[in-house]
Order: C-alpha cells, then sequence, then structure tokens
C-alpha cells in the first residue's frame, strides 16, 4: 500500500481556472499526454455542465484505455445519467459524486438539514453504483464540516458502494498538520473505513495545497488529486509535478511510491500551458524556467564541482534536456526528426513536414537552433490543430513619422486568397483590424503579452492573446523570430479557436 494513486484533475477542476477554454481535440490531446506521463486516474469533466464537455469527455473515454476515466456529478439522477453516457464506453470509467458537507454549504448555499444531505448521498452513491462499480464521493468542504458529521457521511457513502472517499480542502483553507490530523481522525473513526481509498483534494488558496497532500498521505491517504501546473479554481490545486516529485526526491522520508513517468513531466507541464494559454512563472518549483537556473556565482562554481551542491533533482529526471546538440541551418531532415525523437516528440508526415519548413524559416535567421526553439516550434504545430483560416502573409509599416498600417493576406476556408489592410494606433492594433476586416467576427482584445522563448538578439517571440466573444474567452499564441509575425499568428490562432468553438455550437443546434 506503499504506491500512491495519481488522480489528475487539470481537465475538470484545472478546466475551471478562469479564462481557460479548451476544445474537445485539446482536451484529448492532453488526456494522451496524461496517459503516458503515467496517471492512475484521469478525471475528463463535468458532463452535465455543458455539450462540448460532454462530447470532450466521450471523445477521451473512447480512445484513453490505461488510465480510469472519471466523470464529475452533482449528487442527482440527471448529473449522474449525463456523467455515466459519457464515460460509458471507457476501458476502465469511474463516477465522481460530489455533495456539500459542511455546515456553511448546507445553511447557505444548499439550504438543507444534516439529514437531508445525509439521506441524498446515500441515496445518490447507490444510484451511481447501479452503473459501475468504481464510485468516489467527494462530501465538497470536507475540512470545514463538523467532524463528526463528516465521518458519518462518508460511513453512509461507503455502505452505499463508494470505493474511493475524497476529502477536498474545497477553499484551501486548511494546514498541513490539521489536514494530516483530520486524515488521521477518518482513518480511526469511520468504522468501515478499509472498504475504501481515502484521497486527498487540496486547494492552494494559502499556498499550502501540496504540502496539505503530502500531510494528508502520510496519515494514510492513498490517492491525491492534483493538476499539471496546479491550474484549477481560484488559486489552483495541488501540483502534479511537486507532489510527484517530493515523493520521488524524499523516499528515504515519506517512503511512497508512484506510477508516474517522471522524464514526461516537463512535456506535459509546457503541453498544458501552451494550451490552455497560462504562462508558468519562471519561479514555479520543478517547471519554471529558473527551476533549474544557477545564477551566482558561488552556486555556479559548486554545481560545475558537484551537481548536489545545489540541485536536489536532476534535471533530467523531469525530462529536461542535457543535450548541447545544437541544430543549424545546414541540418538535414533526418538530424531535426532525430532531434524531436530525443526530445520525445512523434510528429505525423503532415506535422513533420511542416515543422521542418518553420525550422528551416528559422534557421535562416537564428545561427543556431537549440531544444527551445524546436520545443516553440512543435507548440507551434499543436496551435495550428483546427485552421479556418490561414495566415499567408502580414507586412506592417510603422515608425515615429508614419502611421501604422497593416497588409493582411489570409487563405480563407474555401482555399480562396483573401487580402484587405488597416490603420491601427500602433503595429498591433493595425494588424488586429486588418484581420477583421476579412474575418469579420465581432469579438474583443482583451490581453496581449510577449515574451522572450530562447536567449539573445535572435531569439524566438512569443506573442500570448486573449479576445473575447459572447461572454467566452479564447486564447491564441503564436512564436517567431519577426514579433510582428507572431502577433499575427497569435491572433490567427485565436479566432480560428473562437470559429471552432461556433462551428461545433452550431452542429449540436442541427
Ligand atoms: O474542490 C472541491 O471540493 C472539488 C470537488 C468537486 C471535489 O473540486
Ligand atoms: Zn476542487
Amino acid at each position: 500500500m506503499d504506491n500512491i494513486i495519481i488522480f489528475d484533475t487539470t481537465l475538470r477542476d484545472g478546466e475551471q481556472a478562469a479564462g481557460s477554454s479548451l476544445d474537445s481535440q485539446e482536451k484529448l490531446e492532453i488526456a494522451r499526454r496524461l496517459e503516458k506521463l503515467g496517471v492512475d486516474v484521469i478525471e475528463a469533466g463535468f458532463p452535465i455542465s455543458s455539450e462540448g464537455e460532454f462530447r470532450a469527455v466521450q471523445l477521451i473515454s473512447k480512445e484513453i484505455r490505461r488510465p480510469i476515466i472519471c466523470a464529475l456529478c452533482h449528487a442527482n439522477t440527471e448529473a449522474i445519467d449525463r456523467a455515466w453516457e459519457a464515460i460509458k464506453g471507457a476501458a476502465h470509467p469511474r463516477i465522481h459524486v460530489f455533495l456539500s458537507a459542511s455546515d456553511i454549504h448546507l445553511l447557505y448555499q444548499l439550504k438543507k438539514s444534516r439529514e437531508e444531505v445525509l439521506e441524498k448521498a446515500k441515496k445518490m452513491v447507490a444510484y451511481a453504483k447501479s452503473y459501475t462499480d468504481d464510485i468516489e464521493f467527494s462530501p465538497m468542504d470536507a475540512s470545514r464540516a463538523n467532524r463528526t458529521y463528516l465521518y458519518h457521511i462518508i460511513e453512509v457513502a461507503i455502505d452505499a458502494g463508494a470505493t474511493t472517499v475524497n476529502i477536498p480542502d474545497t477553499v484551501g483553507y486548511s494546514t498541513p498538520t490539521e489536514f494530516g490530523e483530520l486524515i488521521k481522525g477518518i482513518v480511526l473513526k469511520v468504522p468501515n473505513i478499509e472498504q475504501a481509498i481515502i484521497s486527498v483534494h487540496c486547494h492552494n488558496d494559502l499556498g499550502l495545497a501540496a504540502a496539505n497532500s503530502l500531510a494528508a498521505l502520510c496519515n494514510g491517504a492513498r490517492q491525491v488529486e492534483c493538476t499539471i501546473n496546479g491550474i484549477g479554481e481560484r488559486a489552483g490545486n495541488a501540483a502534479l509535478e511537486e507532489i510527484v516529485m517530493a515523493l520521488k526526491t524524499r523516499y528515504d522520508l515519506l517512503h511512497f511510491t508512484t506510477g508516474v513517468d517522471t522524464t514526461q513531466i516537463y512535456k506535459a507541464s509546457r503541453l498544458v500551458s501552451d494550451l490552455i494559454g497560462f504562462p508558468i512563472q519562471p519561479n514555479k518549483a520543478i517547471v519554471g524556467t529558473n527551476a533549474f537556473s544557477h545564477q551566482s556565482g558561488i552556486h555556479q562554481d559548486g554545481l560545475i564541482k558537484k551537481a548536489i551542491t545545489y540541485e536536489i533533482m536532476d534535471p533530467k529526471s523531469i525530462g529536461l534536456s542535457s543535450s548541447n546538440l545544437v541544430l543549424g541551418k545546414s541540418s538535414g531532415r533526418h538530424a531535426f526528426r532525430e532531434r524531436l525523437a530525443e526530445l520525445g516528440y512523434t510528429l505525423s508526415e503532415t506535422e513533420l513536414k511542416q515543422a521542418f519548413l518553420s525550422f528551416k524559416e528559422i534557421a535562416d535567421k537564428k545561427k543556431e537552433i537549440t531544444d527551445r526553439d524546436i520545443e516553440a516550434l512543435v507548440a507551434e504545430e499543436h496551435r495550428t490543430a483546427v485552421v479556418t483560416y490561414h495566415l499567408d502573409h502580414v507586412e506592417v509599416t510603422c515608425g515615429n513619422h508614419s502611421l501604422p498600417t497593416a497588409t493582411v493576406r489570409l487563405i480563407g476556408p474555401d482555399g480562396k486568397y483573401l487580402a484587405d489592410a488597416a490603420l491601427g494606433t500602433g503595429p498591433v492594433d493595425a494588424i488586429y483590424k486588418a484581420i477583421n476586416r476579412i474575418v469579420g467576427i465581432p469579438n474583443k482584445l482583451t490581453e496581449f503579452t510577449i515574451k522572450s522563448l530562447t536567449e539573445g538578439i535572435d531569439a524566438i517571440g512569443e506573442v500570448l492573446i486573449k479576445i473575447e466573444s459572447d461572454g467566452i474567452s479564447y486564447t491564441g499564441r503564436g512564436a517567431s523570430t519577426d514579433i510582428v509575425v507572431a502577433t499575427a499568428k497569435a491572433y490567427m490562432n485565436a479566432l480560428n479557436r473562437l470559429l471552432s468553438k461556433k462551428n461545433t455550437n452550431k452542429e449540436d443546434a442541427s
């Protein structure tokens, strides 16, 4: 029982983060990556919440065969039916029923008595059990619930058929000692607890999610719920990479193992950040760009002498490349493919062809192409998955004595060239207006950020754009050594995602 079940909820709680909007193909792509990473359970979504969410969970259930695929639902028959409908094609389906358990939630939100909630938990867990054996029950806001009542509702849920009981610190209020004690209390006071796995689900409002989760494991929990890069509601959830690497690095102290292939962590982190459009803070534990960078002279000196002086983890253990091999202008398709394989990317022939063209384009402008350049390039391929309009040409004139003007040519859905030009307050505004004149979909630009992805004067710049249409936010990214091109690519990426969503909604309605 020293193996910890890693329950990844990036696609459910992670996706609840404000500003996130993944489409079903993007969710599937993340699920594929999670399977490679070796997580035990993928919480694929909350099927009752929307048609698109339902379809994404269904798609993941059909394709991803090794991990358990879990669907979240409220404690009511309609939500449970919908969850089951979405995951019934999975090789290993799990229904996850949640219901508030704290007096604060009962009084102000549910307006129900403890007895009513207890009865509901019992009935709805039993109802879910009629579909499948693997049932998880979460008494929401458990860390603020009355202890005796919490023990009782857990006991009732297990009697009704729950095989996993998940203890959420829903509002990230607990502290490691307190949360550890809570789990210990459950182990000691719930009479039938040995019939279920204890899981924990910690939020990061006080920055304690990973610490609380570890304290829970030390006190009897054997499943931990977490997300890549710690994304999730508000301040997010416990970060998968932090939990897994803490267990691995401090095995001497904690004695727990996981089935995660840690060398896949970095790639999973980049993919999620890329698709969801949330940059990773540089000092983020494990996956931040500075996590393995050593700045001060004394640290660098120690590191050269022996890595262990200042490095508690080997960067290779999370999948960071140790290679010094640098590609350049003269590198051929074969070397490029080899490097991709070493970095763990397997592209289809079409993707490879496109990526190689982009590689050559960059190689014309940059002397040396590093692994970071290649990663930026592959990420670019991911971004062009659903393309209605393709950017063919962009040109901007600007300066202190000229009116910023952008000329844009796109290739439309029917393969026709469409060109237009516009003036703007600056180059970004001009590009935005010129593209809008062609595509003609009302939207508002809400965010524009630019950062350097690689080092040096010839660095690849990445632009992140957020647009809003009908109250939904869409993220777009574009990378290039030319920031004007990166801007146009990012805007096209966001627009294509908007169009793809609108097209899917139309299909659903017809
Ligand atoms: O934070 C929470 O309580 C949840 C539950 C649905 C498990 O996300
Ligand atoms: Zn949560």
